[in-house]
């Protein structure tokens, strides 16, 4: 009985704890994706900063609008990059190989990102870029070593730099809007962590349910084994 509990559990543990083993201690993002104005800011914040390099191929305009209470006018007029069409895959508007001869790496489909990587690993690594003479873009990143990604969201967060002694980072200048810079990497985070699974919020919807039933089934099957069991004793 005990073996199964605890088979049972690990089953049951979400994958990115079981996949955690970095060494590295991560602030939780605390994704809430009941809050559909971080992940429309996120959308934005995305669509303006990121989409250029990376692809979200299984995603489709019109579906992050209606998902997320987006209008599809607004969607249309604000949302669209180049000549795309609302209902098609979210594409990136950087030719592959450029992409490839610019960073030495193809910027990677973002899709799944949230769901490999975790939502705290993407907050965090938003939160952890640095400037570094010695990197060819620049930049570092204490979450992901040597990234080929350059901190693109510099002009809105600032420049932080590291402390190789302590290991901490320290923002040396401000970027316009480094106030807000911690709730814009939480939007981001929030918006990926969607795509990574449109149907979760729906699914936490249902399973409260689930759990309801099965405790009220649970309930009913213990009362029928115990009525089943007085007359056999
Ligand atoms: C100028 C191109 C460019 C832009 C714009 C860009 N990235 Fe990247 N990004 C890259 C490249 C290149 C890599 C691959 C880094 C590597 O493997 O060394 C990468 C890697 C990543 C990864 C890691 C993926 C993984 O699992 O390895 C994440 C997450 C990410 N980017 C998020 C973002 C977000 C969020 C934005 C917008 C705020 C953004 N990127 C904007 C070029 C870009």
């Amino acid at each position: 009985m005990r073996k199964l509990a605890i088979t049972l559990l690990i089953a049951l543990m979400p994958s990115t704890l079981l996949a955690s083993g970095s060494g590295l201690e991560l602030k939780p993002a605390n994704v809430d994706l009941s809050d559909k104005a971080s992940m429309q800011r996120g959308a934005g914040y995305f669509i303006n900063y990121c989409q250029g390099c990376h692809s979200l191929q299984f995603m489709r305009l019109n579906r992050v609008a209606s998902d997320l209470g987006i209008p599809e006018d607004v969607a249309k007029a604000e949302m669209m990059l180049g000549d795309a069409k609302i209902g098609e895959p979210m594409l990136n508007t950087i030719p592959e190989d450029q992409a490839k001869s610019w960073f030495g790496v193809a910027p990677p489909d973002l899709s799944l990102t949230a769901r490999l990587r975790g939502d705290d690993w993407i907050y965090n690594y938003l939160i952890s870029f640095y400037k570094d003479p010695s990197a060819p873009s620049g930049w570092n990143n204490t979450i992901f070593e040597n990234a080929a990604m350059p901190h693109v969201l510099a002009n809105l967060q600032g420049v932080q730099e590291l402390d190789h002694e302590t290991h901490e980072l320290k923002l040396v200048s401000k970027g316009s809007k480094a106030d807000e810079y911690d709730q814009i990497a939480h939007d981001i985070t929030a918006f990926l962590s969607y795509v990574g699974e449109p149907v979760k919020a729906k699914r936490q919807f249902y399973g409260i349910f689930v759990m309801i039933f099965l405790l009220v089934f649970f309930v009913l099957a213990y009362a029928l084994k115990k009525e089943y069991w007085r007359d056999v004793h």
